[in-house]
């Protein structure tokens, strides 16, 4: 169910310090670990000894102790040192993990070390862009990381599920215009002439009817884009105010996914309260996200098939993400079996 070949965000740099930090990313537990001169890395979370996980170790220098014998690994994954021996053995090392610090994000790279390429980590330059100015959270959700990526992809659902903050029934009887490349997903709304919600009159001071836009730019497996923005009904797309809030996607397992977000905006740079308004209202719009999409995982496993069994003209953006997720994980099966028919053969 998971796509490898893929850059997931594991943290937010702010949060990785002194102490190791315990991530599991697609089902593997992993410990993200910063080296005293700052290196960043990223291990399998388990000892090669006795299986202890290394995040309940502590950083030496350049490596990381386990808290049970003491053996240390380095960023690479190399043991460097055994208390009670001089010999190490040549199986005495963890899996590493390709890792690059992009956006104020750590990503990482889950599947064969051969394909990471750092060029290709998700654009989420709004988030330190000094033309922008953002504000970041995240939330830890109890189900499947596809269900997240429905939910972006149909925004109808803010018209019922954010009624307090962004949404309105003008969103849910917009049309969508939906459109495809190899690896992205673009879903356009136009809402023209609407009251503005509570979260709009606040964050842009427009209090008149509007006209608002938002395209979710998906990237597969599993991050978003959503380009947003709003002007009074009565001037013109000049006036638009405009913001761009940044969804990264990561499974941690086949029920639970981590949530990293960030809203960015181009106007009114050094209004400190307005950026914390915007903080507090997006956590709240993401705590009604979190709730609805854990009952519908458990209704889900309830049920236990995973299988939908009515589409409406708004899920075209859903349905086509899952295929285009489909396609790359059946590519990724292609390239391994290839690999192993080679090693076969020599
Ligand atoms: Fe880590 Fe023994 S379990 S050193």
């Amino acid at each position: 169910m998971w796509v490898e070949n893929a850059w997931y965000a594991a943290s937010f740099l702010k949060d990785i310090g002194d102490h190791p930090k315990s991530v599991t990313l697609l089902g593997r537990p992993l410990v993200v670990f910063r080296t005293e001169t700052g290196k960043l890395a990223v291990l399998d979370d388990r000892c090669p000894h006795r299986s202890v996980p290394l995040s309940f170790g502590r950083r030496t220098g350049e490596h990381l102790r386990c808290s049970y014998h003491g053996l240390q690994v380095d960023a690479e994954g190399n043991c460097v040192r055994i208390p009670c021996q001089d010999r190490i053995p040549a199986n005495a090392r963890v899996r590493a993990y390709p890792v690059a610090e992009r956006h104020s994000l750590a990503w990482v790279w889950m599947g064969d070390c051969a394909f990471a390429n750092a060029d290709e980590v998700p654009d989420f330059h709004y988030l330190d862009d000094p033309e922008w100015t953002a504000c970041t959270g995240y939330h830890f959700i109890n189900a499947d990381y596809r269900l997240l990526n429905d939910n972006l992809l149909d925004l109808s659902h803010e018209s019922y599920v954010h009624d307090t903050t962004i949404g309105n029934d003008a969103v849910a009887e917009a049309p969508v215009k939906v459109e495809r490349t190899e690896t992205q997903i673009r879903v356009h709304r136009d809402i023209w002439n609407c009251e503005p919600p509570p979260f709009y009159v606040k964050a842009t001071g427009f209090n008149e009817r509007i006209n608002r836009w938002h395209t979710t730019i998906f990237t597969v497996p599993s991050t978003h884009v959503i380009e947003n923005g709003s002007y009074p009904a009565s001037s013109s797309r000049s006036h638009a105010l405009e913001r761009r809030v940044l969804h990264a996607i990561s499974p941690a397992t086949p029920t639970s996914s981590h949530y990293f977000w960030g809203v960015a905006r181009q106007y009114r740079p050094d209004d400190h309260e307005l950026t914390e308004y915007i903080r507090l209202q997006t956590a709240e719009t993401f705590d009604q996200d979190k709730q609805i999409l854990e009952l519908q995982q458990k209704a889900l496993e309830r049920t236990g098939d995973g299988a939908f069994s009515l589409a409406l003209a708004t899920d075209k953006g859903p349905v086509q993400a899952r295929h285009a997720i489909e396609r790359m994980i059946a590519r990724e099966k292609e390239l391994r079996c290839g690999v192993n028919r080679e090693k076969l053969a020599q």
